[in-house]
């Protein structure tokens, strides 16, 4: 993997831009492959730096159901290694007569998200970790509770002293430790990243094809940017929904961010889906249908959804494309429960 040249870089975007107004370089060439250079390690807040001791406890803490108040319910039960560290659902479980039910997102490379959950109402993964202990339909809890809970049982006393220093729990603790389980999960290399890397043949001639439509035809790259394929930005794009989204947290007068909801990465999408906040689409094909389409036109849709049309080679080229984003399963060894 090549290193990321951060100045040069800047440099190639510039020649790039010039170049493609001339109509020298096509998508796909070096300069544009640059944007998707996979990052050389995992980011970690000055705050609460990465420790192997604070990554097993946060693993521990991620798969134990003793952190929801009836013991049946883990972070795991809806961010499982099974299904891509989310839950397959269209709804996540407890929440079906919750009005407006999201669905569960990926916590795969979530050490680069700077807004979390679909409203982006979670500034970090430490703020955003008490969210799902407490709700009730969720986990249930309340942090005393949690905390008392965890104090009696003397095989977290002994993680938390290795990841602290000493074997006091507390908020702070929990969170610390939960985010930095979290940051480890980085998605595999996929395809796309040899290509990137320099091996032509790590992806076909298609899906080639697929991806400088993924830049120029359909634009999709106005969103889905670098090598995360987000903005880490949130937009409406023109989906039948009653959730307003991102609209919820912002004065009602911002009329971009009604039904605005964050862009979600590319990278190791479940084949079936389901995909969107709501969990709506089920196939790739139906997801490049509606872009090709442009949405419900109302006033707070995003200025970039500009409808499009592909012949139904180039729909497929465009799913296989996106197809090479998934770098497989991440494996991980479960953790023994601490007594
Ligand atoms: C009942 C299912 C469920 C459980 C249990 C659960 N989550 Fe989630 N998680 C969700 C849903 C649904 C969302 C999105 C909610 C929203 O955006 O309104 C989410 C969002 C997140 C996000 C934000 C991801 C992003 O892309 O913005 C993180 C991180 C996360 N959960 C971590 C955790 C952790 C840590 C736990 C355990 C303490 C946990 N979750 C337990 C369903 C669950
Ligand atoms: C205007 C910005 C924008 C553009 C352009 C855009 N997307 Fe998206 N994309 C988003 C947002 C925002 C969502 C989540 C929307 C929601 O759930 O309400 C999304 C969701 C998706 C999803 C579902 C992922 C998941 O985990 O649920 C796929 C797949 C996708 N986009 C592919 C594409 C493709 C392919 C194109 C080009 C044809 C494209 N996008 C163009 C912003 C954009």
């Amino acid at each position: 993997m090549r290193a990321r040249p951060a100045l040069r870089f800047m440099g190639l975007i510039l020649t790039l831009s010039m170049l493609t107004a001339a109509g020298v370089v096509r998508a796909g060439d070096t300069a544009s492959k640059d944007a998707y250079l996979r990052p050389d390690g995992i980011l970690s807040p000055s705050y609460n730096p990465l420790t192997a001791e604070k990554v097993t406890l946060g693993k521990t803490l991620f798969f134990d159901a003793r952190l929801s108040r009836d013991g049946k319910m883990s972070c795991a039960t809806c961010h499982s290694p099974d299904h891509r560290w989310s839950d397959g659902r269209i709804i996540p479980l407890g929440s079906e007569n919750v009005p407006n039910a999201r669905r569960t997102p990926t916590v795969l490379n979530s050490a680069w998200l700077t807004a979390l959950m679909w409203d982006g109402r979670a500034g970090s993964l430490e703020a955003q970790a008490v969210l799902p202990i407490t709700t009730p339909h969720e986990m249930n809890f309340d942090m005393p509770g949690v905390i008392a809970r965890l104090q009696n049982i003397q095989g977290y006393r002994t993680l938390f002293a290795e990841a602290f220093g000493n074997a006091d729990i507390d908020q702070k603790r929990i969170t610390q430790a939960l985010a930095s389980f979290q940051r480890t999960l980085v998605s595999n290399i996929s395809p796309f990243d040899r290509w990137i890397a320099g091996d032509e043949g790590a992806i076909s001639a298609s899906a080639k094809r697929g991806f400088a439509l993924f830049e120029n035809k359909a634009k999709c790259v106005a969103c889905h940017k670098s090598w995360r394929f987000t903005d880490d930005s949130f937009h409406d794009i023109g989906l039948r929904t009653e959730d307003i989204g991102r609209g919820a947290k912002v004065p009602p007068q911002v009329t971009l961010m009604q039904y605005a909801f964050k862009t979600p990465s590319l990278r190791d999408l479940p084949i079936n889906g389901p995909y969107m906040h709501d969990g709506a689409m089920l196939s790739l094909d139906e997801v490049v249908r509606h872009y090709e389409k442009g949405g419900i036109a109302r006033k707070s849709r995003s200025l970039e959804m500009k409808p499009f049309e592909l012949t139904d080679e180039e729909r497929q080229t465009l799913v296989e494309f996106i197809k090479t984003l998934d770098g497989g399963a991440l494996k991980v060894d479960y953790p023994r429960m601490p007594e």
